[in-house]
C-alpha cells in the first residue's frame, strides 16, 4: 500500500519537447530538456500519488516508478493525455511546438538539383493545457500550466493563466542573463486565483518538491479522487 498526502490519487505530467517532422527523417524541436517535468513526476510519486508521465523525446530519462508514454508530437501529446484522464490533477510542463509541418513529405525530401530551396508550411498545434482547463465534465481538479517569460514575468503570466483557464501558473524568467535555462536552478513565481508568490530561488529539484506539496495540500482539500 502507498502512503503519502497523495495516495490513491492520479496525477498526469506532460514534460520534454516535442518533435515535428518535416519528413521520415528530419523533425523541428525545441531545446527543453525535461529536468523539470521529470523532477515534478518524481515529486509527486514520492507523495505517494499515481503518475502517469507523457513525455516527449527528452535529454534526461523518466522517472522510475511512474507510467511513461512516450509520444513525438503535440498531436500524439494530446491524443495520450486525452488517453490518460480522468485525474485528480494535471501539471502542463512539456514545451510543445507551436506549430507543425503542414506539408511534411511521406517521403525523404531531394535536393532537385535547381537550386531552389523548398518551403515549409505550418499549421497551429493543439494548445494541449488549453484544451483540458476549458473541458467540462472530466476536468481534473486542478490544472497547472507553466511559463516561460523573459519580461514583465507576473503580467504576461497572470495574462496567460487567464487565456488558458487553468488554475495555477508557475511563471520563470528565463532571460539568458538568469543562468535558470538549461541550468539547475530556477527561480519561480505561483500564479494562482489570489495573486502571486514569488519563490526564492532554488535548485529545480526544490522547486519540484514545494510544488508537489502545494499540490498535495490543494487538491486534499478538494477532495476529489
Ligand atoms: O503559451 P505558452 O506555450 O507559453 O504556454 C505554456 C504552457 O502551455 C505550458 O504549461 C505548456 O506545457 C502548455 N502548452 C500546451 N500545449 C501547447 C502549448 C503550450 O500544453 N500547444
Amino acid at each position: 500500500l502507498v502512503a503519502g498526502p497523495l495516495a490513491g490519487r492520479h496525477v498526469l505530467v506532460t514534460s520534454g519537447p516535442t518533435h515535428e517532422p518535416i519528413d521520415p527523417v528530419r523533425y523541428i524541436a525545441n531545446r527543453s530538456s525535461g529536468a523539470q517535468g521529470t523532477a515534478l513526476a518524481a515529486a509527486l510519486r514520492d507523495l505517494g500519488a499515481r503518475v502517469t508521465f507523457v513525455t516527449g523525446p527528452a535529454s534526461v530519462p523518466p522517472p522510475d516508478g511512474v507510467q511513461v508514454v512516450q509520444v513525438e508530437t503535440a498531436q500524439q501529446m494530446l491524443a495520450a493525455v486525452q488517453q490518460a484522464l480522468p485525474a485528480d490533477a494535471a501539471v502542463f510542463a512539456a514545451a510543445v511546438a507551436d506549430w507543425r509541418v503542414a506539408n511534411a513529405g511521406a517521403q525523404k525530401m531531394k535536393k532537385d538539383g535547381t537550386g531552389r530551396a523548398p518551403a515549409l508550411e505550418f499549421a497551429e498545434n493543439p494548445d494541449i493545457l488549453a484544451t483540458v482547463s476549458q473541458m467540462g465534465a472530466g476536468r481534473p481538479a486542478l490544472v497547472v500550466g507553466f511559463a516561460a517569460e523573459t519580461e514583465q514575468v507576473v503580467a504576461h503570466a497572470t495574462a496567460k493563466r487567464a487565456r488558458k483557464g487553468c488554475d495555477w501558473i508557475v511563471a520563470n524568467d528565463v532571460s539568458p542573463a538568469t543562468g535558470i535555462m538549461g541550468g539547475s536552478e530556477n527561480a519561480v513565481t505561483l500564479i494562482t486565483a489570489t495573486g502571486a508568490e514569488s519563490w526564492p530561488r532554488m535548485t529545480k529539484d526544490q522547486v519540484a518538491r514545494d510544488l508537489a506539496q502545494r499540490i498535495a495540500d490543494a487538491i486534499s482539500v478538494a477532495g476529489s479522487r
